[in-house]
């Protein structure tokens, strides 16, 4: 079966919400998960697969609870060869320019990282949708198929 470590950026909660259900919705779909709020450089390099899913605060920057294990993903460099990864951002195209800055920047170093990103980074525009759910759902059915 497989396992997924989430690891969540969110200011208000609506970033932790979305991980949430998509920790239900995995696991009836036979997928095993830990949501993490506050996730350490170890949780990462342990992982078989991971999903960050976080939100965008300030300029396109990320939220305080995920910033340290970004810090130490940057500072340390850990490979990430043979993980699966997928990034879901939260964002506001009202912000223009820093729409989904804090998901941009992860998936960046992630393919940095050389982890593989079977399917590109999901962007949750506020603006469009009141429930982040409402585009979730397809992208994580397909994140899923490429897990197996
Ligand atoms: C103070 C503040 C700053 C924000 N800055 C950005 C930004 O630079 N870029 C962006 O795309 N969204 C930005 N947003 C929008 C949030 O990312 C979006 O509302 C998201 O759904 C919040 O999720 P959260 O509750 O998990 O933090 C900002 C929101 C707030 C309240």
């Amino acid at each position: 079966m497989a396992q997924v470590t989430i690891i969540v950026g969110s200011m208000y909660g609506n970033a932790e919400n979305l991980a949430l259900k998509v920790q239900e919705t995995m696991q009836s779909q036979g997928v095993t998960s830990t949501v993490l709020m506050n996730a350490t450089i170890d949780d990462v390099t342990k992982a078989d697969n991971l999903l960050f899913i976080t939100s965008t605060t300030g300029q396109g920057d990320l939220p305080d609870n995920i910033q340290p294990v970004f810090s130490q993903m940057q500072a340390q460099f850990p490979m990430l060869t043979g993980k699966k990864v997928g990034v879901i951002g939260l964002g506001d195209t009202s912000y223009g320019d820093t729409y989904c800055g804090a998901g941009k920047q992860l998936y960046a170093l992630i393919e940095e990282l050389n982890a593989a990103l079977p399917v590109p980074m999901l962007e949750v525009d506020a603006c469009e949708y009141f429930d982040p759910w409402e585009v979730a759902e397809a992208w994580l059915t397909t994140w899923v198929t490429k897990l197996r």
